[in-house]
């Protein structure tokens, strides 16, 4: 395909909606050519904030424009699915924020059209796209740790924002609240502990502040288990403060602490670390990009873009997004029934 400018749609202008459009506005080769939100005043803050882009109240008049060749959707989780196979029955590539979608029917279903499309789909899990955590795999990848047997990912962190019209306090909009943030912990386990295969078994606990909301998981802890032996421990707290995030990860040689701080999970201004003891001596690693999920949220613009020209491979396919949320699934299974659940039960009996 020719250099020339690849037109975004980009559809919810909420907390992290603003921050794709301001993503999208910097990618060099990309353009921000129209913005759909459900509100006047969304609508009149798009219009206000990107001039030159068309502003529209139903997302539907965007999604049908033949100028427009990916949508980013970035709305609340359960109208991911609906919009999602409305831009890819368009015809358009889509980046997808995370959760995938609530189901794995739903998963499918968008996995469908966009094979029947001929169209690309991206995940927004761009932990996988930071300098940090990226480290963390390469490391591992490259024989580091001899064969990983354990990691643990913790983050502390404040409690969940509401969300437009507090979608993210209401179950039958938000999914359930592993689907929120731990869900991008499930990915990162998954993809470090890659060379082993997929995991199998997720046993999880979680609760609430509130007695008559145990949905509302305040404190929330799982672990995963892979093949050969292998377990990731996952664990988060929303009844803390600021946002801070750690890697713990260990193998048959040595051991890697990866560790992420900041005021709150997008500030410009965050502290990371990377120390790495290969079995006699720990080092500091360099990490020398700054990381956070804004400036990840740009590296990711940055590879649609790419894709879409010259066919670079996206971080995190569909196919992983379908899987972070079975492991979801499979893990608010374990939570409810107190025993630890298969993964393979949450997928359709034909996968
Ligand atoms: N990858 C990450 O790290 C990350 C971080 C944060 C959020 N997320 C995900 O991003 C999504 C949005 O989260 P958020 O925090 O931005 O939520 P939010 O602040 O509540 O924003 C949601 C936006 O969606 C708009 N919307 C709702 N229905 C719509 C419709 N039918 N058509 C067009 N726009 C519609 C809302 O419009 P109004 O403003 O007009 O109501 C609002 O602008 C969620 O799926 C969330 O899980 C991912």
């Amino acid at each position: 395909m020719a250099d020339s400018q690849i037109r975004f749609g980009l559809i919810g202008f909420g907390a992290w909606g603003n921050f794709h459009a301001g993503a999208i506005a910097k990618t060099e080769g990309a353009e921000l050519a129209a913005i759909a939100a459900a509100s006047q005043a969304s609508c009149a803050a798009a219009r206000e904030a990107y001039p030159k882009a068309a502003v529209y109240s139903d997302y539907r008049e965007l999604v049908r424009r033949d100028d427009i060749d990916v949508v980013d959707v970035v709305v609340p989780s359960h109208l991911h699915h609906a919009i999602a196979s409305a831009v890819l029955a368009a015809g358009k590539h889509l980046l997808l924020e995370k959760p995938m979608a609530l189901s794995i029917r739903e998963c499918d279903d968008l996995i469908a059209l966009a094979r029947k499309y001929d169209r690309l789909i991206g995940i927004g899990h761009e932990l996988r796209l930071s300098s940090l955590w990226t480290k963390v795999k390469d490391l591992v990848d490259g024989g580091f740790v001899g064969e990983p047997q354990y990691a643990l990912v913790e983050l502390s962190r404040r409690p969940y924002r509401l969300g437009s019209q507090n979608w993210r306090y209401d179950i039958g909009r938000v999914g359930n609240w592993i689907l929120e943030e731990p869900i991008h912990f499930f990915d990162l386990v998954r993809w470090y502990f890659e060379s082993l295969g997929e995991p199998h078994t997720i046993y999880a606990t979680a609760n609430s502040k509130q007695p008559d909301r145990p949905e509302l998981q305040d404190n929330f802890s799982a672990i995963v288990h892979f093949p050969r032996g292998a377990y990731a421990v996952i664990s988060q707290t929303l009844s803390a403060f600021e946002h801070h995030q750690t890697v713990k990860l260990t193998g048959t040689k040595g051991a890697l602490w990866a560790s992420w701080s900041g005021a709150m999970d997008r500030t410009p201004h965050p502290t990371f670390a990377l120390r790495a003891f290969d079995g006699e001596r720990v080092e500091e690693v360099l990490i020398d990009k700054i990381t956070g999920e804004v400036y990840e949220l740009e590296d990711q613009m940055t590879m649609l873009v790419e894709a879409i020209r010259n066919g670079r491979p996206l971080s995190c396919t569909a196919e992983d997004g379908r899987w972070s949320v079975a492991m979801c699934l499979a893990a608010q299974q374990s939570v409810e029934t107190g025993r630890p659940a298969l993964i393979a039960d949450v997928l359709p009996a034909d996968v």
